[in-house]
């Protein structure tokens, strides 16, 4: 069979992928193990970018597999309204046992978007239960990334994300990014600039009333606009400024969470605590799509209060589906036996001298990391901004290297098992491949 032309009908309309282009040069992967996977030809790819932020615990792990196999032949699907099957109720315990202490509640999703989702209507429906339902505003920022549903599409901050969609949420505004090159390019960890930046939410609450704003929602490390790592002081800031305004605080941890920063959550790694945060990914290794919401105990005790009947009118048909269960109770023991919630935290300063050792490379113009999260960003080329880091991918890729590309920034995010060399190998074949650029 001729897939080439056969691509090029292809009924698959592909997901933020330029189908035309795509689908006239295709990129097939066909089988994945630990680090690597294989193209449909049989060429080993060392992966860069955890499948896509997710496959935490590198590829096709025996347990992972062999819970899913075993459960999709015990109980295929079980609904959980107004029913219930032990193993969503054992996986949320299991959960809430790797949770920052107070997080004891988990509502479950599918992906990250509807966790997003999730959060932002149980922020909403949680200060109406304590009777301050005027609370309606939701506040996001700059460059932020909270997936494509319509909640979080209105707090996301990536323009190309927004512009063709309509007028979306009512009620929505954003902070600015903490994106500070003059100040902070090329800081190792968390740049020593920019705090301040946590200031604008002092001045959207003083121009909209602050007791007319529900939440804040923030990724404490921007991932998908090219890893943006908090300045220090920032995250702290916010917190204080939502605690002195009685707003709820959302971290979306779909990419920190589960061991990307070296530590279980984002908010062990900075000692700050939101009010409710948001997983997928990590949360099942990839394996199977799931997400949840994680709640302190006091937000969900505001909704246990008056009579009896259903509290919150939220949820999917696949709220803890026995397969994402079966998959993320799995995770969750080979994160544990093999240590990965921590790993991060010894390869971290290697996987820093690493990056940083593309200091002074021509069209390097920052480099940024935290945990195993990576970015190297090039200058655009004049007349055609993203071509240079899509190059620069083809080539990694053409040297059997898998990085993820978006603007002209390259993203790093290895399985948390990466071994020391193959994080030599990502970087050096990155060096040879942007030596070859125009
Ligand atoms: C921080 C963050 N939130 C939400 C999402 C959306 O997740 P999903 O694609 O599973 O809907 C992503 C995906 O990359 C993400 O990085």
């Amino acid at each position: 069979m001729n897939k080439r032309v056969d691509l090029e009908q292809s009924a698959f309309w592909m997901p933020f992928t330029a189908n035309r282009q795509f689908k006239k040069t295709p990129r097939l992967l066909a089988r994945a193990e630990g680090m690597y996977y294989w193209t449909e030809d049989g060429r080993q790819l060392l992966d860069g970018q955890a499948g896509l932020w997710c496959v935490n615990a590198g590829h096709c792990r025996p347990k992972i597999v062999e819970a899913v196999r075993r459960q999709v032949g015990e109980m295929d699907f079980a609904p959980t309204f107004n029913m219930g099957h032990p193993i969503a109720f054992e996986f949320a315990e299991r959960l809430a046992a790797v949770a920052p202490a107070g997080f004891s509640r988990v509502f479950f999703t599918n992906s990250g978007s509807e966790s997003a989702d999730t959060a932002l209507k149980i922020a909403l429906a949680y200060h109406r239960a304590r009777g301050e339902g005027q609370r309606f505003r939701l506040i996001g920022r700059e460059r932020g990334y909270h997936g494509v549903n319509f909640g979080g599409m209105a707090v996301g901050g990536i323009p190309s994300n927004r512009k063709v969609f309509g007028p979306g949420v009512a009620g929505v505004d954003h902070i600015r990014h903490t994106h500070d090159p003059a100040r902070s390019a090329f800081s190792r960890g968390q740049p020593v600039h920019g705090a301040d930046f946590a200031e604008e939410l002092e001045r959207l609450c003083a121009f909209h009333d602050p007791s007319t704003i529900a939440a804040v929602i923030v990724e404490p490390v921007a991932g998908s606009a090219g890893v943006l790592v908090p300045p220090k002081g920032y995250l702290e800031r916010l917190r204080e400024i939502c605690t002195k305004h009685g707003i709820l605080l959302i971290f979306d941890e779909v990419i920190t969470g589960f061991g990307r920063l070296g530590q279980p959550f984002a908010s062990h790694r900075f000692g700050v605590m939101p009010d409710l945060f948001t997983v997928a990914k990590g949360m099942t290794n990839g394996t199977v799509p799931m997400g949840a919401v994680f709640a302190r105990d006091s937000v969900y005790e505001a909704f246990m209060q008056g009579p009896d009947g259903i509290e919150l009118f939220h949820g999917y048909t696949y709220s803890g589906h026995p397969l994402g269960c079966a998959a993320g109770i799995a995770t969750l023991e080979t994160y544990e036996e093999e240590g990965l919630l921590t790993r991060g935290a010894s390869l971290e300063k290697h996987f820093e001298d690493c990056l940083h050792a593309l200091k002074g490379t021509r069209h390097v113009i920052d480099l940024r990391n935290i945990g195993l999260m990576g970015a190297v960003e090039l200058e655009p080329r004049p007349s055609r901004p993203g071509a240079r880091a899509y190059e620069a991918f083809l080539k990694c890729f053409e040297a059997g290297v898998l990085v993820r590309w978006t603007g002209d920034t390259l993203a790093f995010s290895p399985p948390l098992i990466v071994e020391k060399p193959q994080i030599e190998r990502i970087f050096d074949t990155l060096r040879g491949a942007i030596a070859a650029l125009a």
